[in-house]
């Protein structure tokens, strides 16, 4: 992709970006003039490349988005490189190791730390860059969510509860941080091809596929260009709006 402008020197922390749809996005970010601070819990070095390979500038910080004093240093690291910071995508997530179980079957243990990363870890990201934004006078934060959370999803029941509260969440930030300018958007992507759903059952694969208007396989890129949009001045006066990016599955 050529570069282009819709982000052009602005910078744009995309959470756990070292793979999958984050990469896609910092890719994406980068390729319309953004830097891009890949913050992941593991090496970024590919996504870094990619980025780079686009002629983006990128800076890789690892971050547990969980712990509040890594978010801190993450914003930081940001501005001390890039000197603002525009855009936070909260993509990081517990999902990778979200094994099928049945609701009563659940480990307490499981459930706690899938909403400290899932639904604290975007809460702390989001305080961690709204000081600089609000400073700035104004930035977008677009959080990942799923269309689990609007359909339900047998099995996945804390999963899909973290999901809720990302939509839930959005609003509330939106409306408490729209007097700073500052706008919050959630995407809600279907079921993704990436390294973390490669293994889930093929049935469940195949079932999303048939229900779809659109009826192929949704990829990481399929995401890119909604995210781009929440993130630029193209919608500007959009704020605490969920967007299902899903092939035509759900609608409402
Ligand atoms: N793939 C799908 O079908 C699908 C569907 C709907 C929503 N989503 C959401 O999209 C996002 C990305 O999903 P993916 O399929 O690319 O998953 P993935 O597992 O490939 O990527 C998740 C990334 O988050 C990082 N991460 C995990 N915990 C972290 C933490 N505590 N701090 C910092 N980084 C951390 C991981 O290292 C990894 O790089 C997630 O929010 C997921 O819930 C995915």
């Amino acid at each position: 992709m050529a570069a282009q402008n819709l982000l052009a020197d602005r910078t744009i922390i995309v959470t756990g970006a070292a793979t999958g749809i984050g990469q896609a996005f910092a890719v994406g970010c980068a390729a319309q003039g953004a830097n891009v601070v890949i913050a992941d819990l593991n090496s970024a070095d590919e996504t870094v490349a990619l980025v780079e390979q686009v002629g983006g500038r990128a800076l890789a910080v690892k971050v547990d988005v969980s712990d509040d004093a890594s978010t801190q240093a993450m914003a930081q690291a940001a501005l001390d490189r890039f000197g603002r910071i525009d855009g936070l995508v909260n993509n990081a997530a517990y999902f990778r190791e979200v094994k099928l179980t049945p609701f009563e079957e659940i480990d307490p243990a499981i459930w706690d730390r899938i909403f400290q990363v899932n639904v604290k870890g975007v809460w702390q990201c989001s305080k961690a860059v709204l000081p600089a934004m609000r400073k700035q006078g104004g930035g977008a934060i677009v959080n990942i969510a799923s269309v689990v959370a609007v359909a339900g999803q047998p099995g996945y029941l804390h999963y899909v509860a973290t999901k809720g509260a990302v939509l839930s969440m959005t609003k509330g930030l939106a409306k408490e941080c729209g007097a700073h300018g500052v706008r919050v958007n959630v995407i809600a992507p279907g079921f993704v091809i990436t390294g973390a759903t490669q293994n889930r059952p093929i049935e469940w694969q195949q079932s999303f596929l048939k229900a779809r208007a659109i009826s192929r396989e949704q990829r990481p890129d399929d995401l890119v260009g909604t995210a781009l949009y929440l993130l630029s001045d193209l919608s500007g006066f959009v704020s605490g709006q969920t967007i299902i990016v899903d092939g035509g599955h759900i609608m409402y």
